[in-house]
C-alpha cells in the first residue's frame, strides 16, 4: 500500500516574506521552473492581492509552469479571492489558498472580529474559492493558539463550504512535536468530510521539520514546506529536511511515498540563495556546504573505508557533488546554451545574449568554469538585470596599507553616463561610495556576505549585501574573479532594485500581508 505525502512549497510565499528577499517576476520565474524540475506537487505563486508584481509573477507562473498545481493565497475577502483566481486560472491546475486568523490573539488585536464573524467569513470566502475551482485549500491562521473547540467548528464549517484541503498552521512556530501530532490527529478524528490534511510549521523554536514529520506521523498528507527553510522570522520547515527524512527513515513511515527528484535539492538549494540574497549556512542539514565534509582524522578514515560508517545519505542522492569543468573561454554562444539548457536553466533572448556576454568577460579571467559558476553567472544575470537600471560600466579603485583608498565608477543608464569618484575606509567602502554619488540612493548596507563559487585561487568571489534605503530593505548580489568589482556589483545591484522600487511605486500593502 503506497501512501503519497503532498509537498507543497511555498518558498515563493512564505519564503519571500523572509526580510529582504524582494524577487521580481522573473527570478519567481525561474525559482518555480526548478521547482517543477525538482518534482514539488504543490507550488504556491504568492499573494496576488498583495501588490501588482506579486499578481503578474503568480500569473507569469501559472502560464509557463508545467508539473504542479500553482496555488495562490488568499484572504476571505471577495475581491481577494476573485483576484487570486485571476491570476491563478491559467494553471492547468490552480488552487486557492484561503485564510483567516482564527487565534484569540490574532481575532483581537489585528481582524478585530468575533468568532460568529471568523465563521461566515471562513465560509464565504471558502464557497466564492470553490465557485472558481474544485482545489480549494483553507487555513485558520496561528491555529496552535486558537481555542480546539473554535478551531474544529471553523474547519467543519471550511470542509462544509467545499474546502478539500484543510491546512493546520503553527504560524508562531509554538508547537512541540508530540502536541502538534495529536492536535493533527484531533482534526482529523472530529471533522467530518472529504479533504487533506495539512501541516505548515514555523520555526520560531528551531523544530519546524519536527513538527511536520509528527504531523505526517499522524496522518497529515500534505506538508508545507520552503526550499532552505526561508520564510517568515525563523522561517518555515525546511523543504530539503523534511523530504531526506522521509526518504532516510522509511520505517517511520510506512508506505509513505513522495515524488521528489532528491538529486535536484542541491542545485534548487543554490538557485534559491543566490535569487534571495540569503546564503545557506554552512552546516545547513542535506544542502549546507559542510553536510558532507569530515574534518577528524577517525571519520575521514571510517568514511575512506566505507561511506555509510558516518554519512546517511549519499551526496550523489541530493546532487552534492563535486563541480565539474564545463566551458573554458574558447567555448561559443552556441556550447554556452547548450550547457545551460541540459543543466535545465532556461535562459532565452537578451538575457541570454547578456548571461554569455559576462560568461565570456570572466571566462577571459578565468581558466575554466563549471557548472556551480555557470549556475552563479545565470543567477546573477536573472537578478541583476533590473529593467533601465545602471549598469557598471567601469571601476577603478586605489588602496593598501598607504594613503586614502579611492574609487571611481562609469554607469550608464538609459545610454546616459555618470561618473563619479569617493574615497572610503577601504576599496569596497570607497567603491559603494562612489556608486551612491553617481546614483543618488543613499542607504545603509545592513549586511555583507563573500563567498567563492568553487574553489581554487582563480574561484569567481560571490557576494551578496543587504541594503536598506528609502523604507525598504533589498539583497544584491555581484560576481566576478575581484572581490571588489564583485562587491561593486553586488552594491549597485541592491541600488538598482530601489530605484525599481521607488519607479514601481510597488511596495507591498502591508496590512494584506499575512
Ligand atoms: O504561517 C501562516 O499562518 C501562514 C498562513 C497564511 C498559511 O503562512
Ligand atoms: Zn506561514
Amino acid at each position: 500500500m503506497t501512501d503519497k505525502v503532498i509537498i507543497f512549497d511555498t518558498t515563493l510565499r512564505d519564503g519571500e516574506q523572509s526580510p529582504g528577499i524582494s524577487l521580481d517576476a522573473l527570478e519567481k520565474l525561474e525559482i518555480a521552473e526548478q521547482l517543477a524540475r525538482l518534482g514539488v506537487d504543490v507550488l504556491e505563486a504568492g499573494f496576488p492581492v498583495a501588490s501588482q508584481g506579486d499578481f503578474e509573477a503568480v500569473e507569469a507562473i501559472a502560464k509557463q509552469v508545467e508539473g504542479p498545481v500553482i496555488c495562490g493565497l488568499s484572504r476571505t475577502q471577495l475581491a481577494d479571492v476573485d483576484r487570486c483566481w485571476d491570476a491563478v486560472r491559467h494553471a492547468q491546475r490552480g488552487r486557492i489558498h484561503v485564510f483567516i486568523s482564527t487565534s484569540p490573539q490574532h481575532m483581537e488585536h489585528m481582524l478585530k472580529m468575533d468568532e460568529k464573524q471568523v465563521l461566515a467569513e471562513t465560509r464565504a470566502g471558502v464557497a466564492r474559492a470553490r465557485m472558481h475551482t474544485d482545489d480549494v485549500e483553507f487555513s485558520p491562521q496561528d491555529a496552535t493558539r486558537t481555542p480546539l473547540d473554535f478551531m474544529i467548528e471553523v474547519l467543519q464549517a471550511a470542509v462544509d463550504a467545499g474546502a478539500n484541503t484543510l491546512n493546520i498552521p503553527d504560524t508562531v512556530g509554538y508547537g512541540i512535536p508530540w502536541d502538534f501530532g495529536a492536535l493533527i490527529q484531533y482534526v482529523r478524528r472530529e471533522v467530518k468530510g472529504d479533504y487533506v490534511t495539512s501541516t505548515h510549521c514555523h520555526n520560531d523554536l528551531g523544530l519546524a521539520t519536527a513538527n511536520s514529520l509528527a504531523g505526517i506521523q499522524a496522518g497529515a498528507r500534505q506538508v508545507e514546506v520552503c526550499v532552505n527553510g526561508l520564510g517568515e522570522r525563523a522561517g518555515n520547515a525546511a523543504l530539503e529536511e523534511v523530504v531526506m527524512a522521509l526518504k532516510i527513515r522509511p520505517d517511520q513511515f510506512p508506505g509513505v511515498e513522495i515524488g521528489i527528484h532528491t538529486e535536484e535539492l542541491a542545485r534548487t538549494s543554490r538557485l534559491v540563495a543566490r535569487l534571495t540574497g540569503y546564503p545557506v549556512q554552512f552546516n545547513k542539514a542535506v544542502v549546507g556546504r559542510n553536510a558532507f565534509a569530515h574534518e577528524s582524522g577517525i571519520h575521514q578514515h571510517g568514511v575512506l573505508a566505507e561511506r555509510t560508517t558516518y554519512e546517511i545519505i549519499d551526496a550523489g542522492s541530493v546532487g552534492q557533488t563535486g563541480s565539474q569543468i564545463v566551458l573554458g573561454k574558447h567555448s561559443g554562444r552556441h556550447a554556452f546554451s547548450d550547457t545551460l539548457a541540459k543543466m535545465g536553466l532556461t535562459l532565452q533572448g537578451p538575457a541570454l545574449d547578456a548571461a554569455f556576454k559576462r560568461f565570456k568577460e570572466l571566462a577571459d579571467r578565468k581558466v575554466q568554469l563549471t557548472d556551480a559558476d555557470l549556475e552563479a553567472i545565470v543567477a546573477e544575470e536573472i537578478g541583476g538585470h533590473v529593467a533601465d537600471g545602471f549598469e557598471l560600466d567601469s571601476l577603478k579603485v586605489s588602496g593598501g596599507t598607504v594613503g586614502t583608498p579611492q574609487a571611481t565608477v562609469v554607469l550608464v543608464r538609459a545610454g546616459d553616463q555618470v561618473e563619479a569618484t569617493a574615497e572610503g575606509d577601504g576599496m569596497i567602502d570607497a567603491a559603494c561610495k562612489a556608486i551612491k554619488a553617481a546614483t543618488g540612493v543613499e542607504g545603509a548596507l545592513t549586511d555583507f556576505n563573500v563567498s567563492s563559487v568553487t574553489g581554487g585561487v582563480d574561484a569567481l568571489g560571490d557576494v551578496i549585501v543587504q541594503l536598506e534605503a528609502e523604507g525598504v530593505r533589498v539583497s544584491g548580489r555581484g560576481l566576478s574573479t575581484d572581490v571588489v568589482e564583485a562587491s561593486a556589483r553586488a552594491f549597485l545591484n541592491a541600488v538598482n532594485k530601489v530605484v525599481r522600487l521607488r519607479d514601481q511605486k510597488d511596495r507591498r500593502m502591508p496590512e494584506a500581508t499575512p
